[in-house]
């Protein structure tokens, strides 16, 4: 396997690192020269400004994209065209119809693309959703997330629906497995161009519901989700990836098992890319979810809830 990356800013540079680690990183892409030269560099590949040269000097059979989301689908159409793996960094494209375009393409070239949810790979997510999955505290009811954290002011391109309330909107319906029939939000913004807080109302049958807050204000970093089931509450830390139950007999704080989720996440795209597992997080969710992030900003634009009717 060899894999380029695309992107080694605040975030692509992790996903170097682990690539390097893995054995697999063949080169690196950004535009900024400076930035291509250091990663390249460090990692003892070549680096390319553009990617017309990466593709006109390599060979490779897999990408990740980790640039500004306003770049995603232009890098990514370039990408499936060639015939390549693709990981793109979240939101996969920042219009639905535009992600669209990316899944047929990707189908029709029978290459793999998939989008940084990162929190499926998350070990305390992986926990509730096998709690969930087996009933072993009943009935998922209601989902509640709280992402919060002083932004610096350099995400020009979305605000925090896209940048941010995107990966609550995923763990909700890979939590409930299931898409959401309305969505309700209110968002505003005290410092940002974009809306820079957020709180989103998801919808599911049987009056199941997931409430996502987002806010880019609050001087702490707080990335936390509660799952109200049946018979417990389980309350978990996405950052500690702590995991505790509340039952009507006590208290649970199951054994900790901490494992870097973007470690995970970029061995299954390898192995999904090599033919040898599923790719967890399929085009058509990531389509999902931008599709719920238009209807958030519309909702919260117009006042009124949006329904959807989402496969
Ligand atoms: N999954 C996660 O938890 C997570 C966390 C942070 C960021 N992200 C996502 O990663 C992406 C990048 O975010 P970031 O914080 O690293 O941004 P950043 O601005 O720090 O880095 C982006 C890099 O892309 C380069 N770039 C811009 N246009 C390019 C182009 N056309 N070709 C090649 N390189 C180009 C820039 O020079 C920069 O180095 C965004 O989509 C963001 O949503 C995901």
């Amino acid at each position: 396997m060899k894999i380029v990356q695309i992107g080694v800013g605040g975030f692509g540079k992790n996903h170097a690192r682990i690539l390097s680690q893995l054995g697999v990183l063949s080169a690196v892409c950004d535009a900024d020269s400076s930035r291509a030269e250091e990663f390249g560099t460090k990692y003892s590949v070549k680096h390319y400004t553009s990617i017309n040269s990466l593709l006109e000097a390599e060979q490779f059979d897999g990408a990740f994209v980790c640039t500004p989301t306003s770049t995603h689908f232009g890098i990514a159409k370039t990408l499936l065209q060639k015939r390549k793996n693709v990981f793109v960094e979240k939101p996969m494209t920042y219009l639905s119809r535009e992600g669209e375009e990316l899944f047929e393409l990707a189908k029709k070239n029978k290459v793999v693309l998939t989008s940084g949810y990162i929190e499926r790979f998350n070990p305390a997510v992986s926990l509730v959703k096998e709690y969930v999955k087996t009933k072993r505290y009943g009935e998922l009811i209601m989902l509640e997330f709280h992402r919060e954290n002083r932004m610096p002011l350099h995400i020009k391109d979305v605000g925090i629906i896209y940048d941010t309330s995107v990966h609550d909107i995923d763990t909700a319906m890979w939590l409930f497995d299931d898409v959401p029939e309305v969505i309700f939000a209110r968002s505003g913004k005290l410092r940002h161009d974009h809306e820079d807080f957020a709180t989103i109302m998801l919808g599911f049958k049987e009056n199941k519901i997931a409430i996502i807050s987002s806010n880019w204000i609050t001087p702490i970093r707080v990335r936390r989700f509660n799952a109200v089931c049946s018979d417990a509450i389980i309350s978990s830390d996405f950052i500690t990836q702590e995991v505790k139950i509340e039952t009507h007999g006590g208290t649970e704080i199951p054994r900790k098992n901490v494992e870097e989720p973007l470690l995970l996440e970029i061995k299954n795209f390898i192995s999904a890319s090599e033919g040898k597992e599923d790719i967890r997080v399929k085009p058509e969710h990531a389509v999902n979810t931008t599709k719920i992030a238009e209807a958030a900003l519309l909702s919260s634009q117009k006042g009124t809830p949006i329904y959807l009717d989402l496969k």
